[in-house]
């Protein structure tokens, strides 16, 4: 017997209970997904994307990397990003961090961990990019939490300035991109008042992120 019994259980249970609320579910969403958001976060267990904004299969696209990062050359994050946008037609692009995020973590105590280490180079630059304001805050707790925040603010400008996220502007389709970091003390998500809805937006509200970052250190 498989050692993931336990899981195919679970599975099985999750599957009649949603087809006992909604019988013809699983066969309507089987023929098409129509989700209105895209999700960019941490794979960190604990940051579960479509449970902790209670939705349903179908509801939200999802990709989830090691310190919710967009890089320019990351042909998974890139491709995901342009299905969501031209292809799903997502109005929303959610990315979410989050408080105690282990990458981040790793990346500001400058320790070695093998391969991951060329992945988090890019927690670094953002880390390098604002070493004036880290360096004001008292300890590495400190430089940890805001770093997380840090982090998100410019993801989300990054997803800005991918050429699919510009181009969809550039022809007037909604598209909204958000940054929100989640707290996994108590299960809530703040909203980092990024919510970008065009090209000529970007840098007023990069400013006015980093000004909010910065108001509360
Ligand atoms: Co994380």
């Amino acid at each position: 017997m498989s050692d993931l019994h336990h899981l195919l259980k679970k599975n099985r249970a999750w599957a009649f209970q949603i087809k006992d609320n909604d019988p013809t579910f699983f066969q309507r969403l089987s023929h098409q997904q129509s989700p209105q958001y895209l999700w960019i976060g941490c794979s960190d267990s604990r940051v579960p994307s479509t449970q902790l904004v209670d939705l349903l299969p179908g509801e939200m696209f999802v990709h989830r990397n090691v310190a919710n990062l967009v890089i320019h050359t990351d042909l998974n994050c890139l491709s995901v990003i342009q299905f969501a946008v031209e292809a799903l037609k997502v109005k929303h692009i959610i990315v979410c961090g989050h408080y105690g995020c282990g990458g981040v973590q790793a990346a500001l105590s400058n320790k070695k961990f093998g391969l991951i280490d060329n992945w988090l180079r890019h927690v670094q630059d953002v880390m390098q990019k604002h070493a004036s304001l880290l360096s004001e805050l008292p300890d590495e707790a400190r430089r940890a939490y805001k770093l997380c925040e840090l982090n998100v603010v410019e993801q989300v400008v990054n997803v800005c300035q991918t050429t699919v996220v510009e181009q969809a502007w550039e022809r007037a389709q909604e598209l909204t991109v958000h940054g929100w970091i989640y707290g996994l003390e108590n299960g809530l998500v703040r909203d980092l008042q990024m919510d970008i809805s065009g090209y000529n937006e970007v840098s007023g509200c990069y400013r006015n992120a980093l000004a909010a970052v910065q108001a509360t250190f």
